[in-house]
């Protein structure tokens, strides 16, 4: 399993843009300095879910479709335009987020026309199930990023309508509920079992594709019952998960510090994500399409079970086996980071279901302000040793030169 420094990089400004993200989550969580607005909450969201974890998705994709010397897309390039976009959800103005979300769509539509460009080389029929995943995974984020910039322009030309709403509703069903499952069945596959071709491997991407789709789209034309068929197919999928995973991940070794416990706890954050989907969809549904009736602890649950239970621990996991042959710089950070981010992930969305939102609460007084800290301190001592590790030179590189 080979990671060109080309990944190492992406992984590397993926890291710099997700310290924002946590430095967020801890003033958000602690309320010092009171609540957030809704620019800053926007950064928090999008410098994790583009900054980080799209990142990350591209350090996997030329990881996975860029061996044998053959060139990526720029990386540099795609991290200033990442950044460039945070900023602009940080400034609030409206024709910077429509200019730079077009430039950040373009940018996604170039990974994917290289990914699409790589499977069709290869061969589609002979796709291994990681990279089948990570092109359906990226061709759902075109179509839900291509939501997003029409939302963008919306707002810039201030034609905001009903019709605004539903299309928020869309885009981000679609990003979560099918590029980022997608992706992250895709990562822990390859990890936990390696590039292999199975029929139940692409079944279990078709399906989750579908339901991707589905969902979406029962968001955009207030179709009840493509909400449902969404979650008969994300809880046939997600069966396949276990059943195929469940024997590498009986055999991990919890104890042991390497990248492949982050890898074999996500199917764990899949079951849970799934509970979540149909509990919110049965909430949609209870309030007859109308989103802001359904209680914001469930929402916000959920974007951290996929953000940070799925989507961490895959990327935390792939940059911990990318970084095996480096010195292991800090090396009682492992088991903080990894018991920390998910004692802190699990109670906080515990917090969120059970007790509700800390929105509106006072500095210290929801019991958010004691859970989300666990997870955000952990993803920063996450940050700040992967960082390290990954900025050190291979041992084959250092026993090559000289003195
Ligand atoms: C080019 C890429 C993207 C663009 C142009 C974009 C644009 C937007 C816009 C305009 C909004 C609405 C903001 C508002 O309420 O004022 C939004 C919200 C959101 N986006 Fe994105 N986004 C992108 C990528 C992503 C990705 C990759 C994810 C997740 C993996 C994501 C998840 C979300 C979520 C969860 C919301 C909140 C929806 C809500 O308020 O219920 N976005 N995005
Ligand atoms: C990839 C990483 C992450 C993403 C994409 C993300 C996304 C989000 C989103 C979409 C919201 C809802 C914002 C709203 O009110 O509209 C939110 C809220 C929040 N986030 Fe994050 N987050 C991430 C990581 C973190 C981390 C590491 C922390 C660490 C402390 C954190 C702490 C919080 C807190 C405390 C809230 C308020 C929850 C509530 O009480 O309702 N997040 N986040």
């Amino acid at each position: 399993m080979g990671f060109p420094a080309a990944s190492a990089r992406a992984f590397q400004y993926g890291l710099g843009i997700f310290t924002l993200t946590a430095l967020i989550g801890l003033v958000n969580a602690t309320k010092i300095i009171g609540n957030l607005d809704q620019n800053t909450l926007l950064t928090h969201l999008h410098s994790g879910t583009l900054g980080w974890i799209t990142m990350g998705v591209f350090g996997i994709a030329i990881a996975l479709f860029a061996r044998e010397g053959v060139r990526a897309p720029a990386v540099t390039l795609s991290a200033l335009a990442t950044a460039a976009y945070v900023i602009a959800f940080w400034s609030g103005n409206f024709f910077a987020r429509a200019l730079f979300g077009t430039i950040m769509l373009a940018t996604i539509f170039g990974w994917w026309a290289w990914v699409v460009y790589r499977s069709n080389t290869e061969g589609f029929s002979k796709l291994s199930n990681p990279k089948f995943a990570m092109l359906l995974g990226l061709t759902t984020l075109v179509i839900g990023s291509t939501v997003g910039v029409i939302i963008q322009i919306q707002f810039a030309l201030n034609a905001v309508s009903d019709q605004t709403g539903n299309l928020i509703g869309t885009h981000a069903s679609a990003q979560v509920g099918g590029y980022l499952i997608l992706v992250a069945t895709g990562i822990i596959e390859w990890l936990l079992l390696g590039e292999r071709r199975t029929t139940g491997g692409l079944v279990q991407s078709v399906l989750l594709f579908l339901a991707g789709i589905a969902l979406a789209l029962g968001q955009l034309l207030g179709i009840t019952p493509l909400l449902l068929v969404t979650n008969v197919l994300q809880v046939v999928a997600t069966v396949m998960v276990v059943v195929r995973l469940g024997p590498a991940v009986m055999k991990t070794a919890w104890g042991a510090a390497s990248g492949m416990r982050h890898e074999a706890i996500v199917p764990l954050y899949l079951v849970i994500g799934v509970v979540l989907v149909v509990a919110l969809v049965q909430q949609i549904i209870a309030a007859q399409g109308d989103i802001g009736r359904v209680p914001p602890g469930l929402i916000h649950s959920l974007d951290h079970t996929f953000f940070v239970g799925v989507m961490t621990n895959a990327l935390f996991g792939a940059i911990l086996a990318a970084t095996q042959d480096r010195p292991r710089i800090w090396p009682w950070a492992d088991h903080l980071i990894f018991w920390g981010l998910n004692v802190g992930v699990l109670s906080f969305t515990a917090v969120l279901v059970f007790v509700g939102s800390s929105t509106g609460a006072a500095a210290f007084s929801h019991p958010v302000s004691y859970t989300a800290p666990i997870m955000g301190l952990a993803a920063l001592l996450g940050i700040a040793t992967l960082s390290m590790r990954l900025s050190s030179a291979p041992a084959a590189q250092r026993a090559a030169s000289p003195a």
